[in-house]
């Protein structure tokens, strides 16, 4: 048995009176990549926000959410803790006007960090983890807008990772860039296996054969399937997997 990193029990979300998701629940395997996929509007940016709080302001998000032992999803629970243990990367890359450095150790500014020493070793782990120190380590006070939409993106795994979470979501982290920036960044998430664990909500069928683990498909705020990603390809139990991934809907 594989351990789990986040438990997903009976999750139902609803912006305003309008239910969007319902009754989702699933085990999120440690040190795995995991990839939600489904056609546009069935849930998946949803459920990805609703797994570190960030849907708090938005919609009304009901059932468990176990990390640790801990409902993450109870009023009480500390959601500034919640994202610093389970990180998120946006589809835009979006690095601060600040310099490579400052990006890198935002978050660690913000929990009152100031020991040089442990700022800098940070920056060069955080870089080295998202494979993007080679490129910038002789420019690390130049802006990181300068840099492309790839190093951009990277950046922003390092900044997430400078926090050393133990999940990191990601939606469509690599749809605004590149082939190559894709590689890349496919190659960092395999990488990163060892030390966390990804949650990636992907439209790039490939991407989700090349890299995910495991793979969950979501049909109309439903979760369909929840399997190895290479069972849900080829051996789809659910006619509605099988007939998306054969592009009859989506
Ligand atoms: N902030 C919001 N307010 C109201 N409705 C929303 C909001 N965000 C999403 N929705 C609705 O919730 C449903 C699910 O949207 P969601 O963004 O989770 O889908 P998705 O699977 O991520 O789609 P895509 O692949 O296009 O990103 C859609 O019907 C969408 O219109
Ligand atoms: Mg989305």
């Amino acid at each position: 048995m594989e351990k789990t990193a986040l438990e997903v029990k009976n999750l139902a979300v609803a912006y305003g009176t309008k239910k969007v998701v319902e009754q989702v629940s699933l085990k999120f395997p440690a040190h795995q990549i995991t990839a939600l996929i489904g056609a546009s509007g069935s849930g998946k940016s949803t459920v990805l926000r609703s797994l570190n709080r960030m849907n708090d302001d938005l919609a009304t998000v009901t059932g468990e959410i176990n990390f640790h032992g801990i409902d993450i999803n109870q009023p009480k629970a500390n959601v500034y803790r919640v994202r610093q243990q389970i990180g998120m990367v946006f589809q835009q890359p979006t690095p601060f006007p600040l310099s490579i450095y400052e990006n890198v150790i935002y978050g660690l500014r913000l929990a009152g960090e100031k020991d040089r020493q442990v700022l800098d070793a940070r920056v060069e782990e955080s870089l080295r983890q998202a494979a993007l120190w080679n490129e910038v380590k002789d420019q690390l006070n130049s802006s990181a807008l300068a840099l492309s939409g790839g190093q951009q993106q990277r950046l922003c795994i390092a900044r997430t990772l400078a926090v050393r979470p133990e999940i990191i979501l990601m939606d469509e982290p690599t749809s605004a860039l590149d082939p190559v920036s894709t590689s890349q960044i496919e190659d960092t998430l395999v990488q990163l296996k060892e030390q966390l664990t990804i949650i990636m909500v992907t439209h790039n069928m490939q991407q989700a054969s090349r890299s995910a683990d495991w793979t969950a498909f979501m049909h109309q705020g439903h979760l369909v399937e929840f399997n190895k990603t290479a069972e849900i390809f080829m051996n789809p139990q659910e006619q509605q997997t099988a007939d998306y991934l054969s592009g009859k809907f989506g």
